[in-house]
């Protein structure tokens, strides 16, 4: 018996999950407001409300059973999920289960359940709850290779879009044009789907992504679109961005397979979903050198991303191997001084003494007491890029600084 995601489970000999993916399991960097994944994660949001989803008119509230929870639906369906397994009995087509659920690829909790490799496992359900545009985000989980960019959690947004007849062709009521014939597959349309369902899905799917593609890396950037291969839709594709130097994947996405949309009870739509896995982008626009270090609780790394905003643009400044030492400094502001004409005169002084061994300075408190006057207090954060600080040699520098200020600014230390 194993607790997972709070919920219990009877494992049995498939059970494959290693003690170090148990512990990524209970954090939520989605969540973690300093976390660039976080930031990118609401950029991407915030686009596709502005861009993808338009022409959803009106605001529904709508209840999920698989989640337990309200859906706001507006302009678009939102979902974001943190449940990460599902039943395997939900494997529609055959080729689904022999291409990714291989116990060599995917981590099994039992027979019938497995973290989930990709937030597409979610689509049947949501669309057989009657979504008809929706973005599931969540962490995904594979047994992959070790190197700079793989990592056995990741995480993914999965954006689907139907269509009615009339959403699609733009036609006036009683004029709709046939979505569905019964032709013959072929590399580039599905049987069940006119030559003209498939163009214009194409079209639409093609210009949403390259302008989220442009929002996120500017319309100068260079991108391609290459054919592919997904389980569960057809025609597929991938598209690239060109940055330095090379050609990057950077999300898939094809016209959804139709027998997928009738085993949901959909018969009378059509319709597009993407996939794109958010550390490979955040890694490109923020300039982190290494997939690790989004699970890092080094405040080196997380003050960088603290309080910024989807849209900053930022890049990441390595940060040293180093452990940090920390210390913190308070004291009373001579009267007449305000707390804000302080505390740039007090960055100043200490940049100018610790030099580069500070990493981080941080206003932690300020207050005035009964008699009126006015108290800060500071932390500093020493690191250095090529050695292991001492803490004695560290409050020698430390206690400079205070000397430094209480001669320069008249402040008592406290
Ligand atoms: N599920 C695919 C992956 O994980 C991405 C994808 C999503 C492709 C939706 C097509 C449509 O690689």
């Amino acid at each position: 018996m194993k607790i997972i995601d709070g919920k219990i489970f009877q494992t049995d000999e498939t059970w494959n999950l290693s003690p170090a993916i148990l512990k990524l399991l209970d954090r939520r960097l989605l969540n973690e407001n300093s976390n660039p994944l976080y930031l990118l994660k609401q950029r991407i949001i915030g686009n596709i409300s502005a861009v993808i989803f338009r022409g959803f008119k009106g605001i529904e509230h709508r209840y999920s059973p698989s989640v337990k929870m309200n859906l706001v639906l507006s302009d678009f369906d939102m979902f974001i999920t943190s449940v990460c397994y599902y039943l395997r009995d939900v494997f529609l087509f055959a080729r689904i289960s022999q291409s990714s659920r291989k116990p060599s690829d995917t981590y099994y909790i039992n027979e019938s359940h497995c973290l989930r490799a990709h937030t597409s496992a979610h689509q049947h359900r949501l669309v057989q709850e009657g979504l008809n545009a929706f973005l599931v985000i969540g962490d995904v989980y594979r047994r992959d290779e070790v190197n700079r960019t793989h990592y056995p959690c990741f995480h993914q947004v999965e954006g689907v879009r139907l269509y009615s007849s009339d959403q699609l062709f733009n036609t006036v009521p009683g004029e709709e044009l046939p979505l569905i014939e019964n032709g013959i597959r072929t590399f580039s349309k599905q049987e069940k789907h006119s030559e003209d369902t498939t163009k214009v899905l194409e079209i639409q799917l093609k210009r949403t992504l390259e302008s989220l593609c442009d929002a996120l890396f500017g319309s100068k950037c260079e991108k391609r679109w290459v054919n592919a291969y997904f389980p569960f839709t057809h025609p597929s594709y991938e598209l690239e961005v060109f940055y330095k130097g090379n050609w990057l994947e950077v999300l898939g996405c094809g016209i959804m397979e139709q027998q997928l949309l009738e085993s949901a009870g959909v018969s009378d739509r059509v319709g597009w979903a993407f996939g794109i896995g958010l550390e490979r982008i955040a890694m490109i626009l923020y300039d982190i050198p290494d997939i690790r270090l989004f699970w890092s609780k080094d405040s080196g790394f997380l003050s960088q991303f603290d309080g910024k905003s989807p849209e900053d643009r930022m890049t990441y400044k390595a940060i040293s191997v180093h452990p940090q030492v920390i210390f913190d400094m308070s004291f009373f502001l001579p009267s007449q001084i305000e707390f804000g004409d302080m505390t740039a005169n007090v960055y100043d002084t200490i940049r100018s003494i610790g030099g580069d061994l500070i990493e981080q300075v941080t206003l932690t408190d300020e207050y005035t007491n009964k008699e009126g006057i006015n108290s800060q207090t500071y932390r500093v954060v020493y690191r250095s890029h090529d050695r292991a600080l001492m803490k004695e040699e560290v409050n020698i520098i430390h206690k400079k600084i205070e000397q430094k200020l209480a001669e320069t600014y008249n402040i008592i230390l406290r």
